[in-house]
């Protein structure tokens, strides 16, 4: 798929701005704070309705201003898109596709899809389990759109059962003793998280060999890298059934602890996957260099699998890490992208850059939130 067009209103710190991309490498150029990211965090948005940098919408609107809108182009195997994201100081969104306004978020996902690598994704390696969830669950998102309601209605009973767990109580359970009640609860927690996990699960089987193969070819052959699902509930055999059992087991067993601490302790909100390379695992005995190949190896691994799922190349969102990695990582993503996935490159020196990726580059300047399109160079 390609973007075309892409043009934003009061996003961030843009005013008035749209561009035209005609190549299928467009690289961003400019200064620290112009802009860059937040062109790139724009089309992240029209991807995944979500933003790494941002957790609310209110952030995203040009300060002074009541709501930004994103419209893009989208040229399709089957057909060309026209999206549209209005997003709101106030909160809520309106999303329209073709020109009809959505009632379900989700039918907006699969639109236009996307791969973001930004240096922030080394903290896929070295930081907390729910950056790695979070990871995941992007990526889930696009592979399955379906997935993003599953997952709210998760958070939302997630959300009612810790409230139910904190209240003292006396004020518990106005029409149901305050066990039954929590039974309920257990039980939709139960089923949807079984959900969550299986979906998790069957991704990261997907993407796991990709995974490995990438990280192959980019380590030279040394090294080996594992993925694997490490889920907070025993999943030893793959039926629902089973598992909401092992689940309702484990929430027994943990029910005092529950108390103590007066939140939910078990579910997928405690998954955590682990990236091993050669058996060790990676955050704790990884270079920066291994980490950043492996990041790198995770990106490719989603890119193609994207592409396998929808049928459809997505969009590689390169945020600042071209000019760290060495030339010799650079050609193995060029090669792994070669003309098939469109990529936006953003960077603030040219000069790193393998001369290869200069070629057949559309060139844009930007600077305070303005962008200049002039310099194509089609060689
Ligand atoms: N809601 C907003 N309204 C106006 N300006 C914003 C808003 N959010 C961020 N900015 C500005 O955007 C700039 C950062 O843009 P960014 O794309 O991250 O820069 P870079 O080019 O370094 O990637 C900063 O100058 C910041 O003040
Ligand atoms: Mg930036």
């Amino acid at each position: 798929m390609y973007l075309t067009r892409l043009s934003l209103q009061h996003f961030r710190n843009y005013g008035h701005q749209q561009i035209q991309l005609g190549a299928a490498k467009t690289i961003l150029v400019g200064e620290n704070a112009q802009g860059k990211s937040n062109l790139l965090e724009a089309v992240e948005l029209l991807a995944t309705l979500r933003s790494h940098r941002a957790s609310r919408d209110r952030d995203l609107v040009q300060q002074g201003q009541s709501q930004a809108v994103i419209t893009a182009s989208v040229e399709r195997q089957t057909s060309p898109q026209a999206l549209a994201m209005v997003l709101r100081h106030s909160g809520g969104r309106t999303l329209r596709l073709n020109g009809e306004t959505l009632r379900r978020q989700l039918d907006f996902l699969g639109a236009l899809n996307a791969v973001q690598f930004s240096s922030l994704d080394l903290d896929l390696v070295r930081g907390g389990p729910a950056e790695r969830r979070t990871w995941l669950d992007t990526l889930l998102l696009q592979l399955e759109p379906v997935y993003a309601h599953l997952l709210s209605q998760y958070n939302q009973v997630l959300k009612q059962r810790n409230a139910l767990i904190k209240q003292p109580p006396v004020a518990q359970g106005e029409n149901l003793p305050a066990p039954a009640q929590l039974a309920l609860w257990d039980a939709q927690l139960a089923s949807l998280g079984t959900q969550v996990m299986r979906r998790r699960r069957r991704a990261l089987e997907r993407l796991a060999p990709l995974a490995h193969r990438w990280h192959q070819a980019i380590s030279g052959e040394r090294e080996a890298l594992t993925l694997t699902y490490q889920p907070n509930v025993p999943m030893e055999r793959d039926d629902p059934a089973s598992i909401q059992a092992s689940f309702l087991e484990k929430i027994q067993q943990r029910a005092i602890a529950e108390q103590q601490q007066r939140t939910t302790l078990v579910g997928p909100h405690r998954d955590d996957i682990s990236f091993d390379i050669n058996a060790a695992p990676s955050r704790h005995y990884g270079s920066q260099g291994q980490q950043r190949t492996l990041v790198l190896a995770l990106k490719l691994a989603e890119l193609y699998l994207i592409e396998e799922v929808i049928g459809d190349p997505p969009l590689l969102l390169l945020d600042d890490v071209l000019a760290e990695l060495d030339l010799y990582r650079q050609n193995q993503l060029l090669e792994a992208i070669q003309d098939r996935f469109q990529t936006l490159i953003t960077t603030t020196h040219l000069g790193s850059f393998d001369s290869q990726w200069m070629e057949r580059s559309q060139i844009l300047t930007v600077q305070a939130g303005q962008i200049d399109g002039g310099s194509a160079c089609l060689h």
